[in-house]
């Protein structure tokens, strides 16, 4: 039998009982995404607190041979970030412009290290509606700038296991 026809009558031997299961993986599958509205699509990236942001960009070309793509100083934060594109996502390398940066405190309490992750959302604003909605204590009450052109809002590391989250959305024309 050509496989078009086996195919074609898999689907006629399952018809019977293909409406209910469908109706019923239909609707699981509705409310999975509805659950999952203003979710990440994706980790925007890794934030990276370092003292010498030019000697981590070094070990970064030396030891892995990649190149920052983008640098840039967000004076708001008191941060120079170098970012480092890994597939879709960054490696961002952080380093503190001044003593009462969020990351030169972080520096002095934990040292060197991971800081923060960013999850890649549609809409920061719908994502960060979400945390709050569940009452989830958030940094940042409403989006605002981040770097590359993106809004961002972080949540609290406390009430979300220990890791300070940034909700990430990307400009609407790619940088
Ligand atoms: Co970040």
């Amino acid at each position: 039998m050509p496989r078009e026809n086996c195919a074609a009558g898999s689907e006629a031997a399952l018809g019977r009982n293909r409406r209910p299961l469908a109706h019923f993986i239909g609707g699981a599958f509705d409310d999975h995404v509805a659950g999952l509205q203003g979710g990440p699509s994706d980790l925007d990236h890794v934030a990276i607190a370092v003292h010498d942001l030019e000697a981590a960009i070094e070990y970064y070309r030396t030891t892995f041979g990649v190149e920052p793509v983008h640098r840039e100083r967000i004076e708001k934060d008191g941060v120079d970030e170098a970012l480092i594109k890994v597939a879709d996502s960054y490696i961002q390398l952080l380093t503190p412009t001044r003593d009462d940066s969020p990351v030169a405190k972080f520096l002095a309490a934990k040292g060197e290290g991971m800081h923060h992750v960013g999850y890649r959302v549609e809409s920061c604003a719908d994502a960060l509606g979400r945390v709050k909605g569940e009452g989830h204590r958030v940094i940042d009450e409403v989006p605002r700038p981040g770097s590359r052109g993106t809004t961002v809002a972080f949540v609290h590391p406390k009430g979300a296991f220990g890791t300070l989250i940034e909700l990430v959305e990307e400009p609407s024309t790619p940088h």
